[in-house]
């Protein structure tokens, strides 16, 4: 069987030309002008892609799809957490193994797999979460680097108690890290200033959603990202900061860089379009924008958008955490009850491209790269995933350039009641979307096969492989 896509604008992080693809085997096989189907394959699927753009499959390094957290469990499957990715466009995820801090972390990776083997759709890898560090830890540790491909540990600064670490844990994680060859990911606030925080809030009864962003400032979140970045320079780490929401943090992320740091920055498609005004809306409605970090004051997005047109924030991804209206009522007396999470990983593409590249914030390469090709080099995909050339997967996106259309959470895929961004309009849409040649998506509507999703193995050591920027 083989795929033939025809006459798109193929654009990828740093080229852009008419020609057709030609995939097979679930590789992209040629590209050239005027393609035929080859004598003898009988079976082939011919797309003709004339005045679309081809993309590289997007990929989103930083989703929960199957997370237990704050009492209760995100609501997407890898099924329905996965046809959402595949009809915006996105086909490969980075999901997070996260065992509590008793638990043990190759069970925890089981259990991770058995919710998505045979269930996704799309393509996926894990980072691994170190909630506790001991010997035991470690060994296991060892063995899903080397023996399972997980070339990335994710590690929690906040949520003492739960998923945060000690400093000796994080020193310790961040020199295995070092020694593997492992990226360390990491959640950059300070749990104990939160906590406090949180307690002097509630105490002079300040309950509502719009008391969260008060309780987790932007100061907290650039001491974190300060403590981060001293780590990995201390230990010689790869380090990249997920989720970051403002310049305060940016700036301490860059001044590390500057010092020569191996430190890498995302920012969410959520801090790039909303701000801290959605978490005051009235009657509780501001729960839906409730996330850490915080959504932040609008004066923060014109430096966000800056510093990913530019490159010093490497990736757009979406910490897609989905959690329903019922589950956000669990915090209706008390914000810090109500579980966090902005659910967007089906829109995170269709939003960049309106407000990035339509919205004149930012060049079609440049949106290429942080939705896709970036996070591919980060963590060591590329040029497996995130390009589009000879025996990287057939991984593509067919975008209409000029389609108009409206979200909402009575059209979206994901499994939750609400949209953050309902009845906002959209420039552009994922028309056809393939997966190792496999047509997953067409008309913007899941078509395709169920549980073809496979687990990606990624190696460590993979940095200078690919010029990371
Ligand atoms: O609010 C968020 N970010 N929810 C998901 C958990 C995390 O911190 O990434
Ligand atoms: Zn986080
Ligand atoms: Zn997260």
């Amino acid at each position: 069987m083989g795929l033939l896509i025809k006459n798109g604008e193929i654009i990828t992080a740093d080229s852009r030309y008419v020609a057709d693809i030609w995939c097979e085997g679930e590789r992209i096989t040629r590209i050239g002008r005027d393609l035929e189907v080859p004598a003898g394959v009988t079976d082939a699927q011919i797309i003709d892609a004339t005045g679309k753009y081809v993309f590289p499959g997007f990929i989103d390094p930083h989703t929960h799809i199957y997370l237990p957290f704050m009492g209760t469990f995100a609501k997407d499957t890898y099924e329905t957490g996965s046809i959402a990715a595949l009809c915006g466009g996105t086909t490969t995820v980075v999901d997070f193994v996260i065992p509590m801090r008793n638990d043990e972390p190759m069970e925890a990776y089981e259990l991770w797999r058995s919710k998505s083997e045979g269930i996704a759709c799309s393509d996926y890898t894990y980072h691994m979460a170190v909630t506790r560090f001991d010997a035991g830890v470690e060994g296991q540790l060892r063995e899903i680097v080397g023996k399972e491909g997980i070339s990335s540990f994710k590690v929690f600064l906040a949520y003492k108690g739960a998923f945060g670490v000690e400093d000796h844990e994080l020193y310790a994680a961040m020199k295995l890290a070092a020694e593997l060859g492992v990226i360390v990911t990491a959640h950059c606030e300070n749990a104990d200033i939160v906590s406090a925080l949180q307690n002097e809030l509630v105490t002079a009864g300040n309950t509502g959603p719009e008391w969260h962003e008060p309780s987790r400032p932007e100061l907290v979140e650039a001491e974190g990202t300060r403590h981060l970045c001293t780590m990995a320079e201390i230990t010689g780490a790869h380090a990249y900061v997920v989720h970051l929401s403002c310049e305060q943090a940016l700036r301490q992320a860059i001044e590390a860089k500057l010092r020569g740091t191996n430190v890498w920055v995302e920012t969410l498609i959520q801090y790039l379009t909303l701000d801290k005004t959605y978490a005051e809306k009235p009657n509780f409605e501001g729960a839906k924008y409730v996330m850490s970090p915080p959504l932040r004051d609008i004066a923060n997005q014109g430096f966000l958008w800056h510093a990913v047109k530019t490159g010093l924030v490497s990736t757009v991804a979406t910490d897609h955490a989905p959690f329903d209206m019922t589950q956000k009522r669990m915090g209706e007396d008390n914000f810090c009850q109500i579980p966090n999470g902005i659910p967007s990983l089906e829109e995170r593409v269709k939003l960049l491209y309106t407000h990035g590249v339509a919205g004149g914030r930012m060049d079609i390469h440049r949106f290429v790269d942080a939705a896709s090709t970036q996070a591919a080099k980060i963590f060591g995909l590329f040029p497996r995933k995130g390009s589009i050339a000879p025996g990287s997967d057939a991984d593509l996106v067919v975008w209409d350039p000029k389609h108009k259309g409206i979200i909402s959470a009575k059209t979206h895929h994901m499994n939750v009641d609400y949209s953050a961004f309902e009845g906002w309009e959209h420039t552009g849409r994922a028309d056809v979307v393939t997966v190792r040649g496999q047509v997953q998506v067409r008309d913007g509507e899941f078509v395709g096969k169920k549980g073809i999703g496979q687990l990606l193995r990624r190696e460590p050591n993979h940095f200078g492989n690919g010029g990371v920027v």
